[in-house]
């Protein structure tokens, strides 16, 4: 296992297996970085890196940092090399890195005296914003985001909760950023414990640090517990840290840029639209958002800005978000008890679905039926931050491959009976504002109605589930083995591809 302590390791290796692109054509800050991207993250493609950007020289941008590729074998390679497995790891085994770290004791970070985000220090006066490559990247942003895949470092005044989270920030002017700070995020709670003490809530944007940070970022670990003692926990080390230089904040020494300041408590300024992870952009006005106050930016030399084209899915909302959050699904529901073998959210739902697959012998080891199984499931996920995010629940018997949407289809095509055992539906709970069909009402009051499928199988059938008709099902094994192995004798020319969700 290889853990890369630093952005720049981490694309060399994904560069000798072809998932970067350098990009040294002269390209616009403005929508051309943002339609590039948006192009490669839909077709699969390497993940740009934009070397020349006459409008900010020196300065360099990463598209697509967690993009999917369409790459035989490494589907989910930029993913994997972040969390520290192979470039060949599949879904499943990618969420339950994840689950099984959150078992493991937890690793502090270790801090040291500086590091490579020093490398450039702007204090005061040289402090401006507007010299950050920020780009323009929909037709009908409200503005330049600085922010869509850096870490928001917080601390409460008394240092008991240290949360690293990822939430969209955009650029006001060279002095002043502004953002999505909900009330039901971390970063929007830490805020409070500052505000309730009548102070400004210190804060340092890390942007482009150790790999495998936004995806801890991204991931709706519980409250008051530390994203960097995680990090650690995965990572089987402690995270490297310095000190800001204007906040006592503690920041990942490897970023490539730190925005250090003051999250107000009263300022507001107008922010977004901005187009996002559900597929679309709302037009309409900016809304007024938190003002970030910033007072300090460090940063490596030539330093890179990875960014995240928000949209339709595939894009970093729907790994570096949904993939941790599996991974959280399955530690609570294991903790709980459940013989939960693996969960997914199915790229194509942009993280409105999630698919959670129980153990065949659910049944002998619970007890319970089905749709109580169903029920028990939604009073964990519902009453924690794992299952905030996500409206849509389908859970299904383990022989369907999750990270498949083609057996995921078919599971909920086949095996859910619609009526009151086959939709357990649960109103007024818990959300994000984000989820896309949800009116103004419920994204004020942050909560909606949640829905869990239950595509287990009916109790009439007594635990038996009718065979499969398929290659991988209905043969005996040594022949399947025969035909693949012969399969060039018959005529045919190379490997039969399933491509989606190939990595299994
Ligand atoms: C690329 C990316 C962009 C995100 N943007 C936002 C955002 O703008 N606002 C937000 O509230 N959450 C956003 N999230 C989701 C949060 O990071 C996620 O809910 C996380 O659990 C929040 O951290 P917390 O659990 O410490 O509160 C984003 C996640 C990713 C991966």
């Amino acid at each position: 296992m290889t853990h890369y302590k630093d952005l720049r390791s981490y694309l060399n290796a994904l560069e000798a297996i072809g998932e970067i692109q350098r990009v040294q054509r002269a390209v616009a800050l403005d929508l051309e970085i943002g339609a590039i991207t948006r192009r490669a993250s839909e077709t699969g493609q390497a993940a740009p890196l934009f070397e020349n950007i006459p409008e900010r020289p020196g300065m360099r941008v990463l598209g697509a940092p967690g993009g999917v590729s369409s790459k035989p074998g490494q589907w989910l390679a930029r993913i994997a090399l972040a969390v520290g497995l192979p470039a060949s790891a599949t879904g499943r085994e990618i969420a339950d890195a994840f689950a099984t770290a959150r078992a493991r004791p937890q690793i502090p970070p270790r801090q040291v005296e500086t590091g490579p985000c020093k490398e450039n220090i702007h204090i005061g006066d040289s402090v401006n914003i507007l010299e950050l490559p920020a780009p323009l990247l929909h037709d009908g942003d409200g503005g330049r985001y600085l922010n869509t895949f850096g870490i928001i470092c917080c601390e409460t005044p008394d240092k008991s909760w240290r949360s690293w989270s990822i939430a969209r920030i955009m650029v006001v002017d060279g002095k002043r950023l502004a953002g999505i700070v909900a009330p039901n995020q971390h970063v929007g709670m830490v805020r409070k414990t500052w505000s309730d003490i009548g102070k400004d809530m210190p804060f340092a944007l890390a942007l482009g640090g150790q790999p495998v940070l936004p995806y801890v970022g991204g991931m709706p670990l519980p409250e008051f517990v530390n994203e960097v003692d995680y990090a650690g926990a995965i990572t089987g080390e402690p995270i490297e840290v310095v000190k800001a230089e204007t906040v006592d904040v503690m920041v990942p020494a490897s970023s490539e840029i730190i925005v250090e300041g003051y999250l107000s408590r009263t300022e507001t300024s107008p922010e977004g639209p901005m187009g996002e992870y559900a597929g679309y952009l709302w037009e309409g006005p900016p809304s007024p958002k938190p003002v970030y106050n910033v007072t300090a930016i460090t940063h490596r030399n030539n330093p890179i800005l990875p960014i995240s084209v928000a949209g339709e899915p595939p894009e970093e909302n729907h790994t570096a978000w949904g993939i941790p959050n599996a991974g959280e699904i399955v530690y609570q529901l294991q903790a709980a008890g459940f013989p939960v073998a693996s969960a997914w959210s199915p790229f194509e739902s942009a993280n409105h679905w999630f698919v959670i697959a129980i153990e065949h012998d659910w049944r002998t080891k619970t007890g319970l039926r089905s749709g109580e199984l169903c029920r028990r499931i939604a009073d964990i996920l519902f009453d924690k931050k794992a299952g905030m995010g996500t409206p849509k629940y389908i859970v299904v018997n383990a022989d369907i491959d999750i990270t498949d949407i083609r057996e995921v289809v078919w599971a909920f095509a086949t095996r859910n009976h619609p009526g009151s055992q086959g939709e357990l539906v649960y109103n007024d709970e818990n959300t994000n504002p984000l989820v896309a069909y949800i009116d103004n009402a419920e994204k004020a009051a942050l909560r909606t109605t949640k829905v869990i499928y239950n595509c287990l199988d009916p109790e009439h059938l007594n635990g038996k589930l009718p065979k499969r008709s398929s290659f991988r099902f209905i043969y005996p094994q040594e022949l399947q083995n025969q035909v693949m192995r012969d399969w060039s004798a018959y005529g045919y020319k190379g490997e039969p591809d399933r491509v989606q969700g190939s990595g299994g």
